[in-house]
């Protein structure tokens, strides 16, 4: 091992209020703020070593080599580092997800904060909170929200400097929990990437966009609150307003397959039946659903009985991105 060697391990995080679009695609700068929670035990764990014996950058994912797209998006990343800390080393990564494989979920978020700061911490840049979180954004837009632990914010910013993400409360906040149902493992067939650069293609994109600092601030104010019953409202707007933009995008996306919609309408029959829980969709057909922890291994039974779940995989809120070893 040389001395230029850390390892980083980060959590995945679920979108409250979803970030879809862009306004600068090369910078990640998004079309509107988002707010998340991080997924506790659902991390990427990632080890990066520079080193002036290696001839080119190299990258391992749970023990196997990556798609090249996987890693262009790593070396376009690391090159990005290495401008930051004036450094012409090439790198080897490894990184392993702990999220149980062949669900479908895999998470850039997670890989992409780990990497920025495993990476950056390799070289010996001591990034702030803020700058990692702007690092971070470059390799995955959801990504900056990674970084801090717990309830976070990512705002929008003017431009690369300002937009990054930052904690609006710790993981001990509130007990929520994300209950996945698992409806299929296949892998998306177009990823956020490219939807990202449709969301202007959908006459809704402009209406969801000019209304998201109203979400926004319904959504924070239900998380310091704790009030579930204001949550749930926004949440599940706000996850169908992006599914709407998706839909009508210009090749439309349709994430959602019949399950999806069994789980999306069986969740508003429990709430209405008193129970404190409610939905949201990322850009693939498996529901989160979110619950305060009295609920949960009861929301869990119930899932696992609807059609089509394969199984339910839970997650607490998480901490924030964090250093394992760093010589
Ligand atoms: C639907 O962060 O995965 O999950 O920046 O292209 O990597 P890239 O996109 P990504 O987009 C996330 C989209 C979403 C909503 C969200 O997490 O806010």
């Amino acid at each position: 091992m040389s001395d230029l060697t850390a390892t980083a391990v980060a959590c995945a995080n679920i979108a409250f209020i979803k970030y879809w679009g862009n306004r600068d695609h090369a910078l990640r700068l998004p079309a509107n703020p988002s707010l998340s929670m991080n997924l506790d035990g659902l991390t990427a764990r990632t080890t990066v070593e520079f080193n002036e014996r290696f001839q080119a950058d190299s990258f391992i994912l749970n023990d196997a080599s990556t798609t090249s797209k996987g890693e262009k998006r790593v070396h376009l990343f690391l090159e990005e580092i290495r401008r930051l800390a004036k450094s012409n080393l090439f790198a080897h990564v490894e990184s392993v997800n702990t999220f149980p494989t062949g669900v479908g979920i895999a998470s850039s978020a997670a890989a992409f904060a780990a990497l920025a700061l495993a990476g950056s911490a390799a070289l010996g840049l001591n990034l702030t909170e803020a700058e990692l979180s702007r690092l971070a954004r470059r390799g995955s837009g959801s990504a900056c929200r990674s970084v801090p632990g717990g309830f976070v914010e990512w705002q929008m910013g003017a431009g690369d400097l300002d937009s990054y993400a930052f904690s609006i409360a710790p993981a001990d906040h509130w007990d929520l929990r994300d209950c996945i149902a698992v409806i299929s493992a296949q892998h998306k067939t177009t990823g956020s990437t490219e939807g990202h650069a449709l969301a202007n293609t959908s006459p809704l994109q402009a209406a969801r966009v000019q209304d998201a600092d109203r979400r926004m601030e319904l959504c924070r104010s239900a998380i310091l609150q704790r009030d579930f019953t204001a949550l749930a409202s926004v949440v599940e707007q706000d996850s169908t307003i992006m599914h709407a933009v998706m839909m009508t995008s210009q090749p439309p996306l349709y994430y959602w397959q019949s399950a999806t919609l069994g789980v999306m309408l069986a969740v508003q029959e429990w709430r209405r039946s008193g129970m404190p829980v409610c939905f949201t969709i990322d850009a693939g057909p498996n529901v989160h659903v979110l619950c305060e922890s009295a609920v949960q291994s009861a929301v869990t039974s119930r899932l696992q009985e609807l059609p089509g779940v394969q199984r339910v995989i839970t997650a607490r809120p998480g901490p924030a991105a964090h250093l394992i070893s760093a010589k």
